[in-house]
């Protein structure tokens, strides 16, 4: 039987089951035990949603959502070319992204007036756009501060272009960009309706470069109540040690751009965003042995708890492992912390997702990371932490493909306000640019 029979003979049933209870009951037996029959489900059918599709971060606020909230299953990373020419053009650009990112993460119904216009939505999540957790992201690469001398005097302290690290292999359509915009939501299918809304909604101002979609394996909540951090493609639970974004004033110190960063007024409350597409050689890894693999992470590998552990949460104690004998030297997580009180200022939050994208010539899997963390210094941050692993065993298995620098907005603080708005009033006001 197909789907529309199967469909056409659930509702004869349901009329005779409403026949039914008018003649009194007079049809029985077997009819009336189908009629009951759970409904069947066919192949095709969509998979039913759970109430995540009314989950709706705040748009508003003075930091940008998608930082330090808790990171949705799914991410997407896009970068664009922009296609601007004047301070009003960059403003029109900041005010209709503002503008379509309140409506796509807090949702609605699109109308459509006239038929022969093209449909005000692509459509495909159906007639009601379900929030679905979205946060769209936006942050500024350094070479559209460079191509306009506009914009030049304005540029972040430290934005810069992405320079190769000496394990890169970059590939330069996966790599820079004018804009970025992360997205992340419970589902893909909602990244990828917001990412089709900007194309279509602003194809006159931004063209779209790369992109990378990754997601992160949903798991049961455990019986004690225990929340583990999501594994990586190297089977490895990953985030352990990110530091706690719900504490405020350690993401004043590490990740918003305050007074003591000394970067321009405008700038205050953004962030800086590194993006690395890190491919791994998922078949090389598979076949290394368990303790080589713990030992490269300095953890093990099911609980996520330190060489010193028992537990994910517990921090290592390097003091009493001068020598490295317990977690070796350039094991990964003693490279990127050695939990000294000279470092503290390196530390970064990352909000990573793993990726899978096909198959590549030489018939291995495209799998990796696409790491992205965020700090209010990038010299600190990212780029302190990519010289310390610089050489470590891990590269073995790990190649960076692309990525690239952003500086994040400050957030859109209410209605009347758009993202940006600092930018384009620094613009106006600087002394170049006054009439
Ligand atoms: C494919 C590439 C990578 C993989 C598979 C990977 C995996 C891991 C894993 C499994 C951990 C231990 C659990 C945790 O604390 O999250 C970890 C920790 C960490 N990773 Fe990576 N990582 C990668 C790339 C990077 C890069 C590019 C950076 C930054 C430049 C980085 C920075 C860190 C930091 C800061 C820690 C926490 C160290 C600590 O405080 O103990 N990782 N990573």
């Amino acid at each position: 039987m197909t789907k529309q029979e199967n469909k056409l003979t659930a509702s004869r049933r349901n009329v005779l089951k409403g026949l039914g209870l008018a003649l009194g009951g007079t049809i029985t037996g077997g009819y009336a035990q189908a009629a009951s029959a759970p409904v069947e489900h066919h192949v095709t059918d969509a998979p039913v949603g759970s109430d995540g599709f009314h989950q709706r971060q705040p748009f508003y606020g003075i930091h940008q959502s998608g930082i330090a909230n808790a990171r949705p299953a799914h991410g997407l990373l896009a970068s664009f070319d922009v296609l601007v020419k004047t301070p009003d053009d960059l403003e029109r650009l900041f005010r209709t992204l503002t503008q379509r990112i309140a409506f796509l993460t807090q949702g609605g119904t699109p109308q459509d007036f006239d038929p022969k216009l093209p449909p005000a939505d692509s459509g495909i999540l159906g007639p009601d756009i379900r929030p679905d957790n979205l946060t769209m992201t936006v942050g500024l690469g350094d070479s559209l501060f460079e191509h306009h001398p506009w914009l030049k005097p304005h540029k972040p302290k430290l934005l810069q272009r992405m320079t190769k690290f000496p394990n890169d292999a970059l590939v330069a359509d996966l790599c820079h960009g004018d804009l970025s915009l992360q997205f992340c939501a419970n589902t893909p299918d909602t990244n990828i309706h917001a990412l089709r809304d900007i194309l279509k909604t602003m194809s006159d101002l931004v063209f779209l470069r790369w992109k990378q979609e990754g997601n992160v394996p949903v798991i049961p909540p455990s019986p004690s109540g225990e929340i583990e951090s999501a594994r990586n493609f190297l089977g490895f639970r990953d985030g352990s040690a990110n530091p706690d974004a719900g504490d405020k004033s350690l993401m004043n110190q590490l990740v918003w751009v305050g007074e003591a960063h000394q970067e321009p007024d405008w700038a205050a409350n953004g962030s800086y965003q590194a993006v690395r597409l890190i491919r791994n050689f998922v078949e090389r890894w598979d076949r290394t042995p368990l303790q080589e693999q713990e030992l490269i992470f300095g953890r093990k590998k099911m609980s996520g708890a330190p060489m010193d552990g028992t537990n994910e949460s517990q921090v290592p104690d390097y003091t009493k492992d001068p020598e490295g004998k317990v977690t070796p030297m350039d094991a990964h997580i003693r490279l990127a912390n050695d939990r000294t009180h000279a470092t503290q200022k390196n530390l970064i939050l990352r909000r990573p997702f793993n990726y899978s994208n096909g198959v590549t010539k030489s018939g291995q899997l495209d799998q990796g990371l696409l790491f992205i963390c965020y700090q209010a210094d990038l010299e600190q941050g990212f780029i302190a932490v990519q010289r310390k692993l610089d050489g470590e065993p891990l590269e073995e298995y790990i190649k960076p493909v692309g990525g690239g620098y952003f500086f994040i907005l400050p957030g859109a603080v209410d209605e009347k306000d758009y993202l940006g708005r600092t930018l384009v009033e620094a613009i106006r006001n600087h002394p170049d640019n006054k009439v």
